[in-house]
């Protein structure tokens, strides 16, 4: 939830500076719909594009998990960030200088929101420390050899931040001493380690090659680091997980790659920080890496936010089938294509970072991606191969068997129009007709739930439109109409919402259309979050009235007068109430209806 901030100025100040398009774009891919914007949503697993960004009012929504707001809560939801830290962070992309009451961390942070932020200052510090001893000349001297031999350049070196940890035992640990900084907090970062007797800690880092791991936003958030000597084991060592580092949604590289995997729709995924270095180096900037680990579903849900088309980089065959396996449960049931480029075949390099460093490596490796194969594709050859001089019974078994793999990988879980094309591809790898494939995928679906789950409908999205559900939701799409209502029709308003759970949402709306002459929806929002109630159910209310209506002011405000004549109570309308509404108050007088049941009844009745 939101944090209460007294003080408006620095939230409309960024809000004003920064462009919601931009900063969600950033995350999601986005394209334009009409005047909106639509990608798949983030919080959910998303097959179709749900989440729509409205730039003229500020706001984001899912219609399919219900998430919605601000970019504010874009942000907190997307990086688990407190407001505060969201606000501090708009603010500096959006280059507005923040007041000093906010610039500093809010008393409301949350407990694990402020143990994130020392983890993450912890980290900064560690990382000003090895980039000092990188440049230190005695101590960083082994490193910068090691950095020569691997021909890095010095610009990557600026650009990953490439640091050194000394061949001592207590450097970080006499670094802090002398600043004075708390050591437990660099314990939990996994920088420095407690030792097993007596008292003392000492740097978890020594004699290694460091590369800071990066969130998506360029935030340091853990560290990988890799041997100096050939003796020392093991050859990577990295952070342990901590609240700020998930090392299966992490991707080494993301923050550099992120705006080259939109813009080309490709991400490559390679197998190691170097290759990652090397790749960048070579100007070929839509390169990631997973930390020494598989691809899982996490990694995958941030890909298909930013691209349609993963490139898994193997070094070796045998690395590839096990990662083409692997990527097949994770992607399968994705609107992804997955290709997988191997390097054997098509150089003696062992890896990209080797074969980058030959005369023409780079032309070499844009070959191997031109002639990555998809998954579907890739394991039909592999079948194949299995197959070769096989007879026709033991052909068709094992190529039904595949089917039913297929199937029990989610493919059967695809979207229409993916399950269609896909069904198709494998009718002309294998000849069996689409409808005998159709029917051994789903088999193999059979034996296992499927991995996709549904978003759990929300009440937002399940909502009946009573009359005062849609009053309010013209209200939310045009406020402005609230102001010029008389104060009894005003009364009627709330008195309707109480009986519903909308009541906070009339209320945040008289209290602003109270305060000001041209009351907006960014308003309401806020004082909704003001209050730390959820502004997402009325996002989905507006968006649901701006769906059916459009944007036209005056079939909303017709819209909201026509539903103003149910809910309005014939005490004070008598004359101009309608047959329908008597027919409903005589109802409701005899039985104790509640004001929103009361105008269903005379259609029942009918
Ligand atoms: P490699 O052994 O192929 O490393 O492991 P590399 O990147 O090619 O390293 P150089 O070129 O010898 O320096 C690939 C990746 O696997 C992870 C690291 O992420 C590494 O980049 N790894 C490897 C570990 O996490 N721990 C290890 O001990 C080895
Ligand atoms: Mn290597």
């Amino acid at each position: 939830m939101t944090q209460f901030i007294n003080d408006n100025s620095d939230r409309d100040r960024v809000r004003d500076a920064s462009d919601i398009v931009k900063v969600i774009g950033e995350h999601i891919d986005l394209k334009p719909r009409g005047r909106e914007y639509v990608g798949l949503c983030p919080f959910h697993n998303d097959n179709k594009p749900s989440m729509y960004v409205v730039p003229h009012k500020q706001i984001y929504t899912c219609f399919s998990c219900g998430a919605a707001g601000d970019i504010f809560k874009f942000v907190m939801e997307y990086h688990q960030m407190t407001f505060g830290e969201a606000l501090r962070y708009l603010a500096e992309q959006a280059g507005v200088k923040l007041t000093e009451r906010t610039r500093r961390r809010s008393k409301h942070d949350a407990e694990n929101a402020i143990e994130r932020s020392h983890i993450k200052d912890a980290n900064e510090t560690a990382h000003k420390f090895f980039r000092g001893i990188l440049r230190h000349p005695e101590h960083g001297q082994p490193a910068r050899e090691l950095i020569e031999r691997r021909g890095i350049s010095p610009d990557m070196v600026e650009t990953f931040g490439i640091g050194a940890a000394p061949d001592r035992w207590d450097g970080l640990e006499l670094f802090i001493t002398t600043k004075d900084l708390d050591p437990n907090v660099f314990l939990a970062a996994g920088l420095l380690k407690q030792r097993d007797s007596g008292t003392g800690r000492y740097d978890a880092l020594r004699n290694r090659l460091v590369f800071p791991i990066r969130d998506q936003i360029g935030r340091t958030i853990a560290f990988g680091a890799r041997r100096i000597n050939d003796e020392d084991e093991p050859k990577y060592l990295n952070s342990p997980e901590t609240p700020l580092f998930d090392k299966s949604a992490t991707l080494f590289g993301l923050d550099l790659a992120h705006r080259a995997i939109q813009r080309s729709g490709t991400a490559v995924i390679a197998e190691g920080y170097t290759d990652v270095i090397a790749c960048h180096q070579a100007g070929i900037a839509n390169v990631v890496a997973t930390l020494g680990t598989a691809l899982t579903p996490n990694h995958a849900t941030k890909l298909q936010q930013l691209c349609d088309t993963v490139i898994l980089l193997f070094d070796g065959d045998e690395a590839g089938q096990r990662a083409a396996d692997r990527a097949a449960e994770v992607f399968l049931a994705r609107p992804i294509d997955v290709r997988i480029a191997t390097l054997a075949g098509a150089t003696e390099a062992k890896d990209p970072d080797e074969l980058l460093k030959l005369e023409g490596g780079d032309d070499i490796l844009r070959s191997v991606f031109d002639n990555a194969i998809d998954l579907l594709s890739f394991r039909d050859a592999r079948l194949r191969a299995e197959l070769a001089g096989a007879g026709p019974a033991r052909i068709e078994a094992r190529v039904r068997d595949e089917m039913r793999e297929l199937g029990r990988l989610g493919l059967a879980s695809a979207d229409k129009v993916r399950w269609q094309f896909v069904i198709r591809q494998l009718h002309d790898i294998t000849g069996l007709d689409t409808a005998t494939i159709a029917v051994l995928v789903r088999e193999g679906a059979g034996r296992r739930p499927t991995q996709i789950e549904e978003p759990t409908p929300t009440a937002s999205t399940t909502r009946a439109r009573t009359p005062i559900v849609e009053a309010l939701a013209c209200l939310l799409a045009d406020p402005t109409i609230y102001v010029g209502l008389k104060d009894a029709t005003k009364q009627s308003i709330l008195s309707a919402a109480a009986e519903t759970d909308l009541a906070h949402i009339a209320q945040a709306l008289a209290a602003i259309a109270d305060r000001s002459p041209s009351p907006t929806l960014t308003a309401i929002l806020d004082e909704l979050t003001e209050q730390r109630l959820d502004a997402a159910p009325a996002i989905a209310l507006e968006r649901d009235i701006v769906r059916r209506l459009g944007e036209d002011p005056e079939l909303i405000r017709a819209t909201f007068e026509t539903c103003m004549q149910r809910i309005t109570p014939p005490a004070e309308t008598t004359k101009a109430a309608s047959p329908l509404d008597r027919i409903a108050e005589l109802k409701a007088a005899r039985t104790g209806e509640n004001a929103t049941d009361r105008t269903r009844l005379p259609r029942t009745r009918q």
